[in-house]
């Protein structure tokens, strides 16, 4: 970079004389992105403002200024992988395929924070090697109601499991030298007017469940970045508030790092720059000119700037652009599809077992049905898409694993897709979502065929979707016709010869179960585990690896069990505008009316039984819980909670261990249960035990009083649960508190605009 020795230098001069060295059109420069490519990662798309191109195809970068020594960063998506142009200038003879890691729900449903810190090693040597600064995940919204478009980018219901998770990967990513963007902060659980809709929620709900994920993984990780998302929180936009973005996040969290903005996220540059919302991405020549127009008229002061610039500016000094690293353009991608791989090994989820039908006989010959065997789905649409080089599909993943599989079904399968797909109109837009190909049509004659001249069926269910818009029930939540039919097909040919019939979930979010479950031996829950996903579900279906997934989102009985019925809430048509690109902009409202009873918390309160609960999973083997203990009856420093799992059957395998604490709940509403600890064993064989440490803090057992707008610690006597899910408590103990405790004092901030009735016990 062009440098002039007699100029100040970021990195050899302070930043408070860089800033006293830059022009104010430098600054406002420095805190608006450079524009961006329409179309995402295809660099032929209109261009708004300028672009650099460096990494065809991220998303996008800053303002460099090369006089004062300040070079451009790269910001790329996404969640399960770099997301980048695969080949660049039209030429074929070299690409940039990235890995496509597991889904978020996934690497959530592994429970185990040692692995996802290891996937994230693996992912920011990627990101470092493809020359891009920061990385525009992990994404953490909470799974509000299973139909949210983004659910698969997001971990979980509960905001312990998200919060940690979210930590694991920032800590294993930033390990690398490379930064991070934890969003959409905050309370962006839906797709539907994702830029108009209004959130109401209330401080408790806000604070505990909204939060919360944010707060852990701000404290455990200090990732580089925060993005703001596209909502109204309260009547604010979230990148306009200075409540959520400087009085929470930096004044009581310790945030140190810079926001940024969804891309064209909020309205007004001058709100956002005083809410300490530093970065405007991907930034357009208006919102600079704005700015700029503000501190003309002093309706924006240079103070405000100087201190988004100095925030700017210590991220850019963190940066592999500040430091000039050399990236190779080649990273270790077959090293990094096995983690990939193993990652995905370790977050998928046996839902049902029944006389142990699986794992698979050596040398069983499979009839494979369903689109999504053959033409498997690795992960979500949108910027959480990754542009990889191949995906093994489950019948590639079943032939490696030296499995027969029936060749004739094959065949036809593969042609009926490729037909199919031909007929297919083309997605419009990078976030279009191509309507699924149905299931075909299958006589039953064939099926009686199949089932006689194979051991078992293997049916895969498929499911995708994306950011810009939310899942629908039919077809969807709930199975097609189609998909009901062939599993009862399925079910009573291949019983008839006393054969099983195994379902395979590829889906990105929760399905309905409860209709058809009785009709199959055993389900797998794949979910969307990444470019080795057949490798992956067949390490699992023949036992290579022994299942420990469990579930940190709850598969309710049915939709009508969902407390958040009001998703994804009101639109108001006769307020609707021309937005963006010409599409139309409709104000919209939702209200979370079921308060802090989101998920697990909602069920296990108001006694709804769901299909599979919080926390469940199946082994191929089994665990017993003994000795538990607690350090003292009386809590107090360093408290811990300890129990001994022993693998009590034949094979090796690993368990999730985890803690509820039931409070007393007599100044304040509590869920009957919370989640408050969980771990994982190492891989345990027969015979072999482990003992688990919780360690419980006082934070642990206080919740939100709004009135005092302070978390609070009751006094009294809690229940500590230890389980192999939320409700399959093995373990129970006690302590008491002596006296009510106030844990901390927080600012009254953030209050909705009306009253929210919210659900109470
Ligand atoms: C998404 C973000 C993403 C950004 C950049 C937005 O549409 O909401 O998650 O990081 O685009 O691609």
């Amino acid at each position: 970079m062009a440098q002039n020795p007699s100029l100040p230098q970021l990195g050899k001069n302070s930043r408070k004389e860089i800033i006293s060295s830059m022009t104010l059109e430098e600054k406002v420069k420095l805190l608006v992105g450079n524009g961006f490519h329409m179309g995402g990662a295809n660099p032929s798309g209109p261009t708004i403002g300028l672009t650099q191109d460096k990494v065809p195809g991220a998303a996008g970068t800053t303002y460099s200024i090369p006089r004062l020594g300040i070079p451009s960063m790269v910001l790329s998506d996404g969640p399960a992988g770099v997301r980048i142009s695969p080949y660049r200038n039209k030429d074929s003879s070299r690409s940039y395929f990235a890995t496509a890691y597991p889904i978020a729900t996934l690497l959530a449903s592994t429970w185990d924070t040692n692995l996802v810190h290891q996937v994230g090693a693996s992912f920011g040597n990627e990101i470092h090697e493809y020359g891009i600064d920061i990385i525009l995940a992990p994404a953490l919204n909470i799974h509000r109601n299973p139909l949210g478009g983004r659910n698969f980018e997001y971990f979980s219901e509960d905001p312990l499991i998200a919060g940690s998770i979210t930590a694991a990967l920032v800590n294993g990513i930033q390990s690398q030298g490379v930064g991070t963007s934890i969003k959409h902060f905050a309370a962006n659980n839906q797709e539907t007017h994702r830029n108009t809709v209004n959130t109401l929620v209330s401080e408790r709900a806000l604070r505990e469940i909204y939060l919360k994920g944010f707060e852990i993984a701000v404290k455990k990780s200090q990732p580089w970045t925060v993005m703001s998302s596209y909502n109204y929180l309260n009547g604010t936009y979230t990148s306009e508030s200075y409540d959520l973005l400087t009085t929470i996040l930096r004044k009581e969290w310790g945030f140190k790092g810079l926001v940024m903005t969804d891309w064209f996220g909020g309205k007004n540059p001058i709100s956002q720059m005083k809410a300490g919302n530093d970065l405007l991405m991907p930034g357009t020549p208006n919102q600079t000119k704005a700015i700029l127009s503000a501190i003309a008229h002093d309706s924006l002061s240079v103070q405000v700037i100087d201190e988004n610039v100095d925030r700017v500016l210590r991220i850019i000094e963190l940066s592999p652009a500040f430091k000039n690293y050399s990236f190779s353009n080649k990273p270790d991608l077959k090293e990094h599809a096995s983690v990939s791989r193993m990652a995905a090994s370790e977050g998928m989820i046996l839902l049902r077992n029944e006389s142990q039908s699986l794992p698979l006989s050596t040398q069983a010959k499979i009839a494979l049905f369903g689109n999504t065997s053959y033409d498997i789905i690795a992960g979500g649409t949108g910027s959480g898409d990754v542009n990889k080089a191949y995906t093994i599909s489950l019948a590639e993943g079943i032939r490696n694993g030296g499995f027969g599989l029936n060749a004739e079904l094959g065949g036809a399968y593969e042609s009926y897709i490729k037909e199919a797909k031909l007929k297919r109109p083309k997605p419009r837009f990078f976030f279009d979502i191509q309507a699924p190909i149905p299931e075909m049509n299958i006589p039953q004659n064939i099926i009686e065929k199949m089932a006689k001249d194979n051991d078992l069926a293997i049916f895969t269910i498929g499911r995708n979707s994306g950011e810009g818009a939310d899942r629908k029930l039919d077809g969807d939540y709930y199975l097609s016709k189609e998909e009901k039919n062939l599993i009862h097909n399925l079910s009573i040919a291949f019983h008839a010869q006393g054969k099983k019939l195994i379902i395979v979930l590829n889906i990105a979010g929760v399905i309905e179960t409860q209709s058809w479950v009785n009709e199959a031996d055993g389900i797998l829950l794949a979910w969307q585990p990444g470019l080795e996903a057949g490798n992956a579900i067949t390490d699992v279906l023949s036992g290579k690896v022994n299942p420990s997934g469990k579930l940190a989102t709850t598969f309710p009985m049915d939709y009508k069990d969902v407390p958040s019925q009001n998703f994804p809430g009101k639109e108001f048509k006769d307020k609707a505008t021309k937005g963006m690109f010409g599409m139309i902009s409709m104000p919209a409202e939702v209200s979370y009316d079921e308060g802090i009873y989101v998920g697990y918390r909602y069920y296990s309160t108001f006694q709804v039984k769901p299909a599979y609960e919080f926390g469940y999973g199946l082994s191929y083997t089994q665990f017993s819980y003994s000795d538990p203990k607690i350090s003292d009856p009386l809590f107090g420093k360093n408290f811990q909670a300890s129990i001994t799992i022993t693998n009590t059957g034949k094979i090796p395998g690993k368990e999730v261990v985890q803690l509820y604490l039931s409070a007393p709940g007599k100044s304040l509403a509590k869920p009957v249960e919370e989640l408050k600890g969980f771990g994982k064993t190492k891989l345990l064989n027969p015979g072999e035990s482990q003992t688990l440490v919780f360690p419980i803090h006082l934070e642990d057992l206080a919740s939100f009083d709004s009135k005092s707008s302070s978390w609070i610690a009751e006094g009294g006597v809690y229940q500590v649960k230890i389980g192999s899910s939320s409700s399959n408590i093995k373990q129970s103990l006690q302590f008491s508190l002596s006296k009510e405790k106030l844990v901390e004092k927080v600012h009254k901030v953030l209050l909705p605009e009306v009253e929210i009735k919210e659900l109470s016990k």
